[in-house]
């Protein structure tokens, strides 16, 4: 008899390609890892072989611990308030005594209240900076003094980038751990330590969950629906908080020299890791070589007959041709109105305006006019040519328009680069928006001869 097939599902961290002992030997320090990505990121640099110390203010910190260990790594759980200086002494005497000198350091710890500004009390607010970012500091000067002398290490800071009515607090500590970063990485780059700003996404976790209703109504929308945003589209909804940790492991191991204190976040490394897919490059239309055959080796009546087969025959490859561009501009216009869909709630009314302003109309407008451009350039080239004149009519319009929208583009990786130093990314926003321009001319160039020729 066939034996039952059972289906083991691999962990995201043994999907991506790293070693199973990628951090042999090495010692981490994980704050805030009872829950959440901290809990995720602690087990999953265990069990890559790292030594794991879990500095947690609750006693969740010991569940994570127990889970390392019944999976045969190596963890201990010291109860520790990141905000408190002395228990941050005392973290660093245990974690040095018991597992030996740190080499990686992951502040993560957070208090992340949804509260207004004007609601907040004043101590709340001092809380919020003293566990997010005091902390981070006082982790930093307990752990680097030891990676200095030693000529390396990684300290990995999670930040927070998009900014959220009631959470300026958390905005606030985590913007300045983001600055904290990068200042940090000058000061010990040279020395061989990698400082890294890391902004998981929008990951499923205990934290994001217990803000969420809160949160929600004030963006206008119910907890399910902030629990469903997805900043990518592999996900359908949050990051699974194991990926983050996937993310954070691929990073230290993988990528950690490429990063000096900017900001990168967790799909940029998913993606490299080859965990979840990026957007597929948009192509740009080819143009066909002119087909090169001479007719003048033929008689006349021949040659003339041939003569009027290729005019068809190119007047059928330009009304193909210009179909064609019509389309992929539509394709751009629709591409970037899902890409503002996909922008959090906050952020996308701001693309938006800044498209109208730029872009001539706005985004939906600009669908429109695509469209309405797609179907008068599919009459055209059906044989009543009926859609003429209006194209002829409409397209010096249309030709504006096309100027502002490349205007528009061409400010955009500028725009990016106000928001991530993360270098591959401003990479493929510059090649993406050289595509979008080259497909936006190329069809008002492909309508214009057309025209020309009509
Ligand atoms: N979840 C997300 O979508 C998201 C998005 C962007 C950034 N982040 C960042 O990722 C990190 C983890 O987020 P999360 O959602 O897993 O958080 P979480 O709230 O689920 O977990 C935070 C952990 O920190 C611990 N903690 C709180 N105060 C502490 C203190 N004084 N000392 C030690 N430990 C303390 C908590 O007990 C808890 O275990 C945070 O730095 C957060 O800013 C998360």
């Amino acid at each position: 008899m066939d034996k039952p097939k059972i289906h083991v599902e691999m962990s995201a961290v043994q999907r991506i390609d790293l070693a199973h002992d990628a951090l042999a030997g090495r010692v981490a320090v994980v704050t805030g890892a009872g829950r959440g990505i901290g809990r995720e990121t602690a087990c999953t640099l265990a069990r890559l072989g790292a030594r794991v110390a879990i500095a947690e203010r609750s006693d969740m910190g010991a569940e994570t611990e127990q889970r390392i260990r019944a999976a045969g790594g190596e963890a201990i759980y010291v109860n520790t308030d990141v905000s408190d200086a002395e228990s941050v002494t005392n973290l660093a005497r245990v974690v040095t005594q018991v597992l030996g000198p740190v080499d990686i350091l992951i502040n993560n710890a957070i208090i992340c209240p949804a509260v207004s500004v004007v609601d907040m009390d004043v101590s709340l607010w001092d809380r919020v900076i003293a566990v997010n970012l005091r902390g981070a500091f006082l982790m930093c000067k307990a752990f680097l003094p030891g990676m200095l002398a030693r000529h390396g290490g990684v300290v990995v800071n999670m930040v927070s980038t998009d900014a959220m009515p009631c959470l300026a607090a958390y905005i606030a500590s985590k913007q300045g751990l983001a600055g904290f970063s990068q200042s940090l990485a000058a000061e010990v780059g040279p020395q061989g330590v990698r400082v890294i700003a890391f902004g998981p996404g929008m990951v499923d976790t205990p934290g994001i969950r217990g803000v969420a209703q809160g949160l929600a109504s004030h963006l206008g929308m119910s907890a399910d629906q902030f629990l469903g945003m997805s900043l990518h589209p592999a996900y359908e909804g949050l990051m699974p908080a194991e990926h983050a940790a996937a993310a954070t492991a691929y990073l230290i191991v993988r990528l950690a020299d490429e990063y000096h204190g900017e900001v990168v976040d967790a799909y940029t490394v998913l993606e490299r890791a080859g965990l979840i897919r990026s957007a597929p490059p948009l192509e740009t239309t080819a143009v066909r070589a002119a087909d090169t055959t001479s007719p003048v080796d033929l008689p006349p009546a021949q040659r003339q007959e041939m003569r009027a087969e290729m005019r068809a025959e190119m007047q059928v490859e330009m009304l193909a041709h210009v179909v064609e561009a019509g389309k992929q501009l539509q394709a751009v216009v629709e591409q970037i109105a899902a890409e503002f869909d996909r922008l959090p709630v906050f952020v996308r009314p701001l693309a938006r305006s800044g498209f109208k302003s730029k872009a001539g109309q706005s985004i939906q407008e600009w669908g429109r006019t695509a469209a309405m451009l797609t179907d008068q350039l599919n009459h055209i080239a059906a044989p009543d040519g009926t859609a003429l004149p209006t194209l002829r009519a409409d397209f010096p319009r249309l030709q504006a328009l096309s100027e502002k929208l490349v205007d528009y583009l061409e400010g955009v990786p500028a725009e990016t680069a106000r928001f991530t130093k993360d270098a591959t990314m401003l990479r493929q926003v510059s090649q993406l928006v050289a595509e979008r321009k080259a497909v936006v001319r190329a069809a008002i160039q492909s309508i214009q001869t057309v025209l020309a020729s009509t």
